[in-house]
């Protein structure tokens, strides 16, 4: 079989340790698929990054043909068939909000440009750094030529914290549960909704309100523990280890480009792609949706019900998209 180029930028940092060794395994595109990586970083970075391709190289893993280090994006990116966009720049003390976008935007702006420029045509872009859906929706603009749909960002780990608080509450195993979504930003106005979710193939709220004691129970431990707790998880995180989510991130990172490139095998997942409208969500935002692939890439599922509380919530979401892009575009950008 061919081998794919797989670009991953922040390479050094704590993601990208995490993540490569996973990727060089053959964990993400499946145990006959050799991969050549392309390490993308800063200058400051590449030093480390070339500590982490030492690595790569005492794994001998069979399935790895090549590791560069590189800090030049056109390199990084030449030929690339999957790109994820990991790196970034993080909000540091003091830092206003459209500072925070204006310095993302210098970064993600040009490596979209060099995307377009040089990465292979079938490329698919997912984009990790934060925040994450408004630079996804920055890098795409700035990738003439890409179709917008090759871009996505993730809230794949978003989804995988509801799956597993939902689980650890039914005392059930992870598998048992399907059909859950996040909907709109990775942040903390997210609504992870189990309405057309199932465990063990009955409705979740149905399950949830036998084992809770009754509806209102089951609504009570949603709303006041259930979202919060996924929406917040990764302060949780933050505040429990000391350091952010990287494992579980790099995993989900895996995850969502694993099942865009090989399918979800008709399940739902989530993840946020470019809006063509759907679910009233303004188009050319990148929007947290329930998704499926077949392998040709991310697709929205139609026709799931929101009630008043999950329309509420997700238009909250989309509204704070919505200033993210239009500070975006304020800063002259996009
Ligand atoms: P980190 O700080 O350990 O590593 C970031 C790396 O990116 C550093 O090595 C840095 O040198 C590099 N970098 C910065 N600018 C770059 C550029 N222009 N080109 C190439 N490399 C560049 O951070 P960590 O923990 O690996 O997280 C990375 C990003 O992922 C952060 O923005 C974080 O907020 C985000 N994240 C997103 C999640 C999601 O679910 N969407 C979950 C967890 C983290």
């Amino acid at each position: 079989m061919d081998a794919t180029t797989v670009t991953v930028t922040g390479a050094a940092g704590q993601i990208g340790y995490a993540l490569l060794f996973r990727i060089a395994a053959g964990e993400m595109l499946g145990p006959d698929r050799p991969v050549h990586l392309r390490l993308l970083e800063i200058p400051a970075g590449v030093r480390a990054a070339e500590g982490t391709a030492l690595e790569l190289q005492d794994g001998a893993f069979p399935l790895l043909r090549s590791v560069e280090v590189t800090d030049d994006a056109r390199t990084g990116f030449a030929g690339a068939n999957i790109a994820m966009l990991v790196g970034a720049r993080p909000r540091t003390a003091g830092m206003e909000r459209g500072d925070l976008l204006a310095a993302n935007a210098g970064i993600f702006g040009p490596q979209g440009t060099a995307i377009a420029a040089a990465a292979a045509s079938d490329v698919r872009v997912l984009v990790v750094g934060n925040p994450a859906n408004t630079n996804a929706l920055i890098a795409a603009s700035a990738a003439e030529g890409v179709p917008a749909e090759r871009f996505s960002a993730l809230t794949r780990l978003d989804h995988e914290r509801a799956v597993a608080q939902l689980a650890a509450r039914l005392d059930v195993p992870v598998t048992e549960i399907e059909g859950v979504t996040i909907w709109g930003n990775h942040s903390a106005t997210q609504f992870p909704d189990i309405a057309a979710a199932t465990v063990g193939g009955r409705p979740a709220g149905e399950v949830l309100a036998e084992r809770l004691g009754g509806a209102d129970a089951a609504r009570t431990w949603l709303d006041e523990e259930f979202v919060p707790r996924v929406a917040k998880r990764g302060a949780e995180i933050i505040a429990v280890r000391g350091a952010s989510s990287a494992a579980s991130a790099a995993n989900a990172a895996l995850r969502h480009v694993r099942d865009d490139v090989r399918g979800t095998g008709g399940r739902r997942t989530s993840a946020a792609v470019v809006s063509r409208g759907e679910y009233g969500v303004p188009e050319g935002l990148v929007c947290s949706f329930p998704v499926t692939s077949d392998g040709s890439g991310y697709r929205v599922v139609p026709g799931l019900e929101l009630d008043d509380r999950g329309r509420s919530r997700l238009d909250a979401s989309v509204a704070e998209l919505v200033d993210e892009r239009d500070a975006v575009r304020a800063l002259g950008i996009l």
